[in-house]
């Protein structure tokens, strides 16, 4: 029996159709552009249709998209699955919406990716920040440890849940099993960022599922590690912690009226491919990567960590398929070789920071690929380190901190402003975020007084021409604070 209902739907709606008077206004292929109908080939035009007789409507979902949702949810194991087409940015901002109303305090990481701020300053919710401890080995930011989360939900039993993001855009899990148990213990949802997890459900060899280790509720992006394009993700329920009317109510406000039948196509699809082909893809994707891994240390300049040497730093399980190229021993900036491997050997790699790269593997990924990444790498040879000192840009939480918070993030990115210019800063309330990207975690959120160590911080990332999300004026000469 076909599991692919609404992409069945697509195609005998293309089959039967004899006149189409609404939108999209393409007209299935007839009003593409000549040169993109020559690149794309007019089959993914045809399906880029709307909520006709046969093909449902994912506002409201009774037939199709509601049968297809359906087997989503049981092929991970949830009660309820909604698609999302604006990417697991709207999945976090509904779990946030849904669980706290204004006023109402949430636990939040302070690894947290952006889409979280954005719902706190949608919801009202007041945050209260876990600090989550920074690799200094390899330079990079752990996992949420379990006594973090118990500490702060014993310290705010009025909490209305604990978020998590696991795994971490490294591939990094925390302890979710524990995180849910204290969730629970404490009467709260547990609310997981799991946009780099979603295949975690089908293959035996990688780490446990979010919702098969306790969670209620886990959003997924789909398009970061399945066949399914940009901007496809999964929201799944899995308890009657959250509630389910209120999960629905917030992605009707966070995503399209619009949203495209192409996206929810490819949901449909790569849940389907995952279920029928995800074991054995996986297995051979974490081969590959096993592979790249030993013979990038047997080089000797480079150096791939092992869960081994991550187990302090609450790393409870990781992600064989994410590569982390530490280059402390090769004489090069993770930047640096990130950009060289781009210019001289037109690979490119998913991240960098001051002193590593990041390499995501999927099932698409061939042997080619990973040996002209080995060969590449092996044109280097190992230079001493000459400095123990953090490089320009490099995010050193725990000397960071976390900054006092003077108002809720809703408060204060609504509360009356002022912009002054960029020296003044120190001591003032933001008024708006600043995340340096990738991978996008804020480091300061709107309502926090601004400290030296923040400041100076962001001088450092200024200075090394990294991005920076969340301040209005990108060169950063002027920001944006309370008038309060
Ligand atoms: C940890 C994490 N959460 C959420 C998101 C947002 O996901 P999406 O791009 O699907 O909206 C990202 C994007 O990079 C991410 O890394």
């Amino acid at each position: 029996m076909s599991r692919t209902p609404l992409f069945d739907a697509l195609k005998e709606y293309n089959r039967r159709s004899r006149g189409y008077f609404r939108i999209p206004g393409h007209r299935f292929q007839r009003g593409i552009p000549k040169e993109f109908r020559d690149f794309a080939g007019d089959n993914i035009f045809k399906i880029d249709i709307t909520e006709t007789p046969l093909t449902d409507d994912l506002h409201n979902p009774r037939t199709v998209i509601a049968e297809s949702q359906g087997y989503t949810a049981e092929a991970f194991g949830a009660e309820r699955s909604f698609y999302l087409v604006n990417g697991t940015t709207c999945g976090n901002q509904s779990m946030i919406i849904a669980a706290a109303s204004e006023g109402e305090k949430i636990l939040v990481p302070r690894n947290a990716h952006k889409s979280v701020m954005a719902g706190l300053i949608i919801s009202g919710a007041v945050p209260v920040y876990m600090p989550v401890d920074y690799i200094r080995e390899i330079g990079i930011t752990g996992a949420l440890k379990p006594e973090t989360a118990r500490v702060a939900a014993l310290a705010n039993p009025d909490a209305r849940g604990i978020f998590a993001v696991s795994p971490n855009y490294h591939g990094l899990c925390s302890d979710l099993g524990s995180l849910a148990e204290t969730a629970h213990e404490n009467g709260m949802p547990l609310l997981v960022d799991e946009a780099h997890g979603a295949h975690y459900y089908f293959c035996d060899s990688l780490p446990d599922g979010a919702l098969s280790l306790g969670a209620d509720a886990a959003a997924q992006s789909l398009h970061k590690v399945a066949g399914a394009l940009t901007q496809s993700s999964l929201l799944h329920l899995k308890s009657e912690l959250i509630d389910a009317a209120k999960i629905d109510s917030a992605l009707r406000m966070t995503m399209s009226t619009s949203p495209s039948y192409i996206l929810m196509t490819s949901l449909e699809l790569a849940r389907d491919e995952l279920e029928k082909n995800g074991s054995q893809l996986w297995e051979q994707t974490i081969s590959l990567a096993e592979r790249m891994k030993s013979e990038i240390n047997r080089a000797g300049c480079f150096h791939c960590p092992g869960k081994d040497e991550l187990e302090t730093y609450g790393v409870h399980d990781s992600d064989p398929t994410r590569i982390i190229i530490n280059c402390d021993n090769a004489g090069i900036s993770g930047y640096d070789l990130k950009t060289r491997l781009w210019k001289m050997y037109s690979i490119d790699v998913e991240m960098a920071d001051s002193r590593n790269i990041l390499l995501l593997l999927t099932p698409g990924n061939t042997a080619v690929e990973a040996d002209n990444l080995i060969s590449a790498l092996q044109t280097f040879s190992p230079a001493p380190i000459t400095t123990e000192k953090p490089e320009a840009g490099e995010l050193i939480p725990e000397i960071l901190g976390i900054p006092q918070m003077a108002l809720p993030p809703r408060k204060a990115y609504f509360s009356k402003t002022k912009i002054i210019p960029w020296s003044e800063i120190t001591g003032k309330v933001a008024a708006e975020p600043a995340a340096p990207y990738p991978p996008g975690i804020p480091v300061l959120y709107p309502g926090e007084i601004i400290t030296k160590e923040i400041f100076e911080f962001l001088n450092s990332v200024k200075a090394a021409g990294r991005h920076m999300h969340g301040p209005g004026d990108h060169s950063l000469s002027t920001f944006r604070i309370c008038d309060i």
